[in-house]
């Protein structure tokens, strides 16, 4: 088999998205656009090259270093973007994938590339035939043969009623590439070198011009603007979505669902409606997540519980673990095997340990919570000190009453109890029970002397 040159193109400028930061960096679904065209070239090229422009240094960065980056300094067209890659490409098959359709399927390129190799041309096109051509390069034949593409705004009204367009995939053979490459002339509407006429310089030259049409056009939707990117966000999010529930993973309003590219789920999973999984998330399987969740490069082991309207960030969920409703989980919270986490608690870079219990309006911040430990409501961990954070250890079995403020650093002991309303601000050894509240005092009959001198005032 010979080898196959993947041509990457993401040098263009990007204007139509109005943007400062580059068009193929704009993320799909939770990847950067450019991940898309890199993940189809990874899967069937020996060789990747990627043209970009000046100042595209994060695109590179992206890119990875099994990729080869070429910098186009001036922006003349996709014709003279490709000659720009020249210098890295093999000897045989160049295949050119455009940055910003990210909707290709590698089955697509795969018959493209396929096709090219079987017969031997010199060019074949990718191309779909679509209900809306315009703005497109339009596919011109004759009897049955491609003959040349010509641009949108260079067409005639009567190209313009052509609904084949060219999707700016292509295979070439390298041999008749870079010759007609350099016959290409900017005499367009643009001034710019055009990829396209590369096929028509072949064909006029008597080479085999092929073209393979998609079976979803849908495949050949261009971002370049951020209506488009949104349009095909939607298509990507429901191709998605279908993936985990052909894998087993249960959700209940695909519409309302908003789950990234980057996200797995485990079998059996159940999802409830408005949530969005974020980021390098993994969930396992037979969890059920509830309405409104948000869960964000975290973690989620086998049977978690996420009640309604949990949000979690860069954290770990042990086994049969229960959160919510109402929970919020900062970076670095780790909750352990069937521990639960209740309603309007906050952790922060903490770590509750198995079977713990923190079920109501607490703010657990830098702090490590042993096995079987509960932590009565409103109990706070007082990290901060306005200058430093510090850190505070609860010890297993240990019980902390309600409305206790652990004034850290500060240690409690294993099976150490705390009286509800204390104040800690002294470790409190294994076994103690600590109490730091004001002493009540009661005044017996206080209410009827209190009534009693007002009548007298009075009087
Ligand atoms: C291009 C095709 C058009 C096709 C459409 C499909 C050309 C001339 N036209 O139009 O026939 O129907 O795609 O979406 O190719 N680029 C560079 N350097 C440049 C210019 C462009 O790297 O100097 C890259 C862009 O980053 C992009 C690709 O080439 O990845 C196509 O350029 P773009 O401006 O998006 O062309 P379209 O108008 O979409
Ligand atoms: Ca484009």
């Amino acid at each position: 088999m010979d080898q196959l040159t993947a041509v990457i193109l993401a040098a263009g400028e990007g204007k139509r998205m109005r943007s400062r930061q580059p068009k193929v960096l704009h993320p799909l679904c939770g990847r950067p656009l450019i991940a898309y065209p890199l993940r189809t070239a990874r899967a069937l090229a020996d060789r990747i090259v990627l043209v970009v422009g000046s100042n595209a240094d994060d695109v590179v960065a992206v890119a990875g270093p099994d990729v080869r980056a070429v910098v186009q300094r001036e922006r003349l067209g996709s014709g003279h973007a490709v000659l720009q890659a020249r210098p890295e490409c093999g000897h045989e098959t160049i295949l050119v994938l455009p940055g910003d359709m990210p909707l290709l399927s590698v089955e697509t390129i795969e018959r493209l590339v396929a096709h090219h190799r079987k017969s031997r041309a010199a060019a074949t096109v990718l191309t779909a035939i679509v209900a809306e051509p315009q703005g497109y390069g339009r596919v011109l034949r004759q009897g049955g043969r491609v003959k040349r593409i010509v641009e949108d705004r260079d067409a005639t009204d009567a190209e313009k009623k052509i609904a084949e367009i060219n999707t700016a995939v292509y295979c070439f053979a390298a041999g008749r590439l870079w010759p007609a490459l350099g016959k290409v002339r900017p005499d367009n509407d643009q001034g710019e070198y055009y990829l396209t006429d590369v096929i028509g310089v072949l064909s006029r030259a008597g080479g085999r011009v092929e073209a393979v049409v998609t079976a979803d056009p849908g495949e050949a939707a261009g971002v370049n603007d951020r209506k488009q990117l949104a349009a095909v966000a939607a298509v990507q999010r429901g191709r998605i979505l279908d993936r985990l529930m052909e894998g087993g993973v249960t959700i209940l309003d695909p519409a309302s669902t908003y789950i990234e590219d980057t996200v797995t789920v485990g079998l059996d999973t159940t999802i409830h409606p408005q949530v969005v999984i974020e980021g390098q998330s993994i969930v396992g399987s037979e969890c059920v997540i509830g309405l409104g969740c948000h869960v964000s490069s975290s973690r989620l082991a086998d049977r978690v519980t996420l009640l309604p309207y949990c949000v979690l960030t860069e954290s770990v969920i042990e086994d049969a673990a229960t959160l919510g409703p109402f929970c919020h989980l900062r970076p670095l919270s780790h909750v352990g095997p069937k521990a639960k986490v209740g309603n309007f608690v906050e952790l922060k870079k903490s770590k509750i340990g198995r079977g713990s219990k923190v079920p109501h309006l607490s703010y657990v911040g830098d702090a490590t919570v042993g096995e079987g430990v509960n932590v009565g409501a409103g109990t706070i961990t007082c990290n901060y000190d306005g200058v430093a954070k510090h850190e505070t250890r609860i010890d297993d079995h240990a019980f902390i009453g309600t409305n206790t403020s652990l004034v850290a650093p500060v240690t409690v002991g294993e099976g150490a109890y705390i009286g509800a309303g204390s104040t800690i601000t002294k470790n409190v050894p294994p076994g103690a029970l600590a109490v730091g509240r004001a002493p009540q005092v009661v005044k017996e009959g206080w209410a009827a002397r209190k009534s009693r001198k007002r009548e007298e005032h009075r009087g």
